[in-house]
């Protein structure tokens, strides 16, 4: 349980104006390995979640999509070729670490004519009202301390009739399957960590903090009570991972 004082990292109980600061160390310590260790731990499978997310966006040419707590840049890479050079990405993170690998991948890539980078933090976001088509936030809205607020400054700079792709971990369906990810999430990530990344407590972190996320179902809610509208989710993986929808209207 939290209260307004205090919320969790991980499986920590901790003051809640202290979570920020404890997450930005987990992505200062991560972000030169962040890729390759994405790439080992879901066995390249989190390339093929974010393409189906963008295909849910159904992001158009032309459009305008923030890329939130968007890090090193692959929902951004995916939604560049889809809006086109009439189009505009805004790559947005509060670290700038994350920040930095994503702007240099990009431009080594040869983008960046339609693409902004921002540092922001999710819960007061500095854009003005209906500026956004679309807005995803892939695998960051579990880090945010404050999600409420962010789900309401997600819905502020949507334009109507815009639409919000969360994709996150989630709650994995049935016991063969949580027992298996289990072991493998509080064993084999954290070793990994410590091998690659030689971080083994981010991936601890990792693998507590979605425990600790919202399931399917709380977080429509959450959704439904910020305002947006025909909010449904997508059960990815056996659930392991969960694309949440909703639309401003
Ligand atoms: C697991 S990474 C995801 C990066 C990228 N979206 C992806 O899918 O590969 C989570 C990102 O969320 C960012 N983040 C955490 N808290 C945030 C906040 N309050 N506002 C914006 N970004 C945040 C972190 O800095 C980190 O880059």
């Amino acid at each position: 349980m939290s209260d307004d004082k205090t919320t969790h990292f991980g499986f920590r109980q901790v003051p809640a104006d202290e979570k920020a600061n404890l997450v930005r160390e987990v992505f200062d310590s991560v972000a030169g390995k962040y890729d390759l260790m994405n790439d080992l731990m879901s066995f390249g499978v989190h390339r093929i979640w974010k393409r189906i997310a963008v295909q849910l966006s159904n992001v158009r040419y032309g459009q305008r999509v923030l890329d939130l707590a968007g890090g090193t840049g692959d929902m951004t890479l995916l939604y560049q070729g889809r809006v086109g050079d009439r189009g505009e990405i805004v790559l947005a993170d509060i670290n700038a670490a994350m920040l930095r690998q994503g702007r240099d991948r990009l431009i080594d890539e040869g983008l960046g004519n339609n693409i902004r980078y921002v540092q922001v933090n999710a819960e007061k976001l500095p854009f003005g009202t209906a500026a956004f088509d679309c807005v995803c936030i892939a695998f960051g809205l579990r880090n945010v301390t404050h999600k409420d607020a962010a789900l309401a400054s997600i819905f502020r700079v949507l334009k109507p009739g815009g639409r919000a792709i969360i994709l996150e971990f989630s709650q994995p369906r049935g016991e063969v399957v949580r027992k298996t990810y289990d072991f493998y999430s509080f064993k084999v990530l954290p070793l990994l960590g410590r091998m690659i990344a030689k971080d083994g407590d981010s991936y601890r972190y990792l693998a507590e903090s979605i425990r600790m996320h919202p399931n399917q179902e709380k977080l429509k809610k959450m959704m439904e009570t910020a305002g947006f509208e025909r909010c449904d989710y997508f059960n990815l993986t056996q659930g392991i991972v969960a694309i949440h929808r909703g639309y401003k209207f």
